[in-house]
């Protein structure tokens, strides 16, 4: 978004607000002037961690009160986060995610399609493509997720697009997010997760001596080094996206899907690396098996976003990502010892 745009108090409903990803955006909405209005059952949110606008701590199921919040705000504008993210839980529980990320979205969907809802911006996830043919990857690269959670991220996909073509006042951002990582650069917020799965924060907080040891899920794969690679990107620009996607769909862009990654790939044992480097902690690293429902590289082809957005990432460094992410480990070790 241009810094320098303000937005006078216009109401967004961001459901999820409160959670990792969520929580940064509505920091960046408060920040440009918008008015943000939380939708968040807490479930892994944090209440704290939504800095600006007011909190409604209910779930999305609730479609009743959804759409008297929509009503009340006079919401035109809509950021959808709120939604279950473990890959390998996904493939433990399917129904899970299909119900809370498909079946809910549909509801909510619904219910901003019958109060006039006019834009979109949903949270989708590199995990849509699954195993791609090629990497760096593009947004017309094949659409077969290898996970329940990929595949429920999908489902919302269609839902979206043909809720769009049936509705001409309605029109959709997908955003496919690869792997958010860091923290905001004050460390006023950041990943909080009550059971922490993610590769960065489980190292950071080995480091911390949280956990005894950090494990590799697996070795064996067909990288340089044996590990997986993903497209990590700072959760910042990740946020700063969100603000395009909605200036584009107001200003009357075209439902679209757009990957946000940097197009770098770094294996697990490079994060590793970097977060020993970056802490100064030699923290213990023992190898272990491939987790269920992992890619082996996921890397982002992001010419899409960036030409039609104009979104230019401002962290695209490994070790500034994990800097941010210790800074704010440091600050919740603290926090609660
Ligand atoms: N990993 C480890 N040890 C750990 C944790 C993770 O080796 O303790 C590995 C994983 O096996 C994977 C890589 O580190 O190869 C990254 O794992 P994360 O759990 O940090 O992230 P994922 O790639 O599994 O998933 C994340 C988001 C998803 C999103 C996906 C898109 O959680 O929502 O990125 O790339 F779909």
């Amino acid at each position: 978004m241009n810094d320098n745009k303000i937005a006078s108090g216009e109401p967004i409903l961001v459901t999820g607000g409160a959670g990792y990803i969520g929580s940064h955006v509505v920091r960046d909405l408060g920040e440009h002037g918008y008015r943000p209005v939380v939708f968040d059952n807490l479930s892994s949110g944090r209440a704290e961690a939504v800095l600006y606008g007011e909190l409604v701590r209910a779930d999305i199921a609730d479609t009743e009160l959804l759409g008297s919040v929509i009503r009340r705000h006079g919401i035109k504008s809509v950021m959808h986060f709120a939604a279950y993210i473990v890959v390998n839980e996904s493939v433990a529980q399917p129904l899970k995610y299909y119900e809370n990320n498909s079946f809910n979205c549909l509801r909510l969907l619904k219910c901003c399609l019958e109060n006039g809802v006019e834009n979109f911006i949903f949270s989708s996830s590199a995990a849509v493509y699954g195993m791609p043919g090629k990497v760096p990857v593009n947004e017309l690269a094949p659409l077969l997720p290898i996970n329940p959670y990929g595949g429920s991220k999908l489902v919302s996909e269609m839902l979206l697009r043909d809720a769009a073509a049936a509705d001409p006042r309605f029109r959709y951002v997908a955003l496919r997010y690869f792997n958010a990582a860091g923290a905001d650069r004050q460390a006023r917020i950041g990943q909080d997760y009550r059971q922490p799965t993610h590769l960065m924060t489980l190292a950071l907080k080995t480091a911390l001596g949280q956990f005894p040891r950090l494990e590799v899920f697996g070795t064996d794969y067909p990288t340089p080094d044996g590990t997986a690679i993903r497209d990590y990107i700072h959760v910042d620009d990740l946020a700063g996206a969100h603000l395009l996607a909605l200036e584009f769909l107001k200003d009357g862009g075209t439902s679209s899907a757009f990957n946000c990654g940097y197009g770098i790939g770094h294996s697990v044992l490079d994060v590793v690396a970097a977060a020993k480097r970056v802490s100064g902690i030699d923290f213990k690293v023992v190898h272990a098996a491939r987790r269920l429902g992992d890619p082996a590289a996921l890397v982002a082809d992001a010419g899409a976003i960036r030409r039609e957005l104009g979104w230019a990432p401002k962290v695209p460094h490994l070790d500034d990502i994990v800097a941010s992410a210790w800074a704010w480990e440091k600050k919740l070790a603290a926090r609660r010892p």
